[in-house]
């Protein structure tokens, strides 16, 4: 890669150890992935879910490090103040509720110190997975360096910015350095459709949007899905479309006709090329992706889980009308995952003490998976997440009920399916 002489500076230590590492992720980063030079970033998202978590991932020997090392780490990273605006994704743990979440209290003491150093670098500690709705949007062709898998097309196919599929230690090298290697998404060549995907069922509801994205995902790969047919989502569909394309495939990029800033038509999203291969999502689609993610039984429910990515107010305020006057069934925990803005403005509003009235608990700033912990897991649970259904089933061993969000409050009120 070509470096600047600040740049070539940095990489030789000049400017510290922090930053000569982070130098030393993105030049290794851009190498492989065949960039020549860097670009600025004005945004970034990563993962900070812990200080033990950040030392380690960003460690260059990337093994378990004592808390001694973890603490100096720290100490070192806190004296860094980051060049991009940034944002950090959800914690292992709610700091409120981490009792109530099995979390151990060496865990929860590496959370809330990661969130103290975040804060003195100059991150914005949202402890959330949906930077692009609050404090973080970036605008059309803007360059950021994001990780969280969800966010991708989000940031991409939605809003028009630039990002690729960054891991944590790129975001976090990039928001402090305020570049990345220029590659990929930031480059327009790479940004055309590959896979056509005609929409020719009705899309209902929020788990159905997360069922055209498992499909897509599927069948795209690492590609480029066009949708046709498909009507312009809210906010929380395009949330479950993007989150469910990016379960089970590596998609950076959508396009939307007529809702993806760059492609006002189907053939402007292919650059007038033709489509590598196309696919209709139809309603025999729709069951099979549904038939697959759902490992239901008729029997009780233990968990029923309501927020990847996590909910947004609307969401909230839903879910307080479907639970009001009603209570959720012995043994059943019924668990709803918000940011913290959102939890503030959920009990200024009173859903969460209706919520929480009837039951429920409503978490911040983390969930079942980026918990990343057995203690959560639950032998049978219900979602309306086709990104949780799968990670839960995957990872936690859970038997999983998929469906929309109505029938998961329903089962969490009569404690099963
Ligand atoms: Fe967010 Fe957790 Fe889902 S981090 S996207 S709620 S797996």
């Amino acid at each position: 890669m070509r470096l600047t002489d600040e740049q070539e500076r940095i990489l030789d230590g000049k400017d510290g150890k922090i930053l000569q590492r982070a130098m030393t992720i993105l030049v290794k980063y851009g190498t492989a992935m065949g960039a020549e030079e860097f670009i600025p970033v004005t945004s970034a998202h990563t993962l900070f879910k812990s200080l033990k978590f950040v030392a380690e991932i960003f460690s260059p020997s990337r093994t378990e490090l004592t808390d001694k090392e973890i603490a100096e780490f720290g100490k070192l990273l806190a004296t860094t103040e980051v060049r991009a605006r940034t944002t950090i994704n959800p914690l292992f743990t709610d700091l409120d509720k981490w009792r109530e979440m099995g979390v151990d209290v060496s865990t929860y003491k590496w959370v809330k110190e990661g969130v103290k150093v975040a804060e003195r670098c100059g991150m914005l500690p949202t402890c959330s997975c949906t930077p692009y709705l609050m404090y973080n949007i970036p605008h059309k062709g803007e360059h950021c360096s994001w990780s969280e898998s969800s966010t991708f097309p989000y940031c991409n196919g939605i809003l028009g910015a630039r990002v690729n599929r960054d891991g944590c230690e790129v975001s976090l090298a990039s928001s402090l350095l305020g570049i990345t290697p220029k590659f990929g998404m930031h480059l327009d060549k790479n940004r055309r459709g590959t896979h056509l995907i005609e929409v020719q069922c009705q899309i209902d509801n929020l788990s159905d949007w997360g069922a055209l994205g498992y499909f897509a995902g599927e069948i795209t790969g690492l590609g480029v899905p066009v949708f046709k047919g498909l009507r312009r989502p809210s906010v929380e569909e395009a949330k479950q479309l993007c989150a469910g394309i990016n379960t089970s495939g590596g998609v950076a990029m959508l396009h939307i006709s007529g809702v993806t800033p760059e492609a006002p038509t189907v053939e402007d999203a292919f650059g007038n090329s033709i489509p590598k291969e196309a696919y209709i999502f139809d309603e025999s689609a729709r069951q099979s992706v549904y038939e697959r993610l759902n490992f239901e039984s008729d029997g009780k429910v233990d968990m029923v889980f309501i927020g990847c990515p996590l909910c947004t107010l609307a969401e909230v305020r839903n879910i307080a009308r479907l639970v009001e006057g009603r209570q959720v069934a012995k043994g059943t925990k019924f668990w709803i995952a918000t940011d913290y803005a959102t939890k503030f403005m959920a009990k200024w509003l009173g859903y969460a003490r209706i919520i929480e009235g009837s039951g429920g608990i409503l978490l911040a700033g983390a969930c079942l998976i980026s918990c990343g912990s057995l203690t959560c897991r639950a032998e049978r649970m219900a979602t309306n997440s086709a990104k949780q259904a799968y990670y839960c089933a995957a990872e936690l061993g859970s038997r999983v009920l998929f469906s929309d969000t109505t029938r998961c409050v329903d089962v969490a009120i009569r404690g099963g399916a």
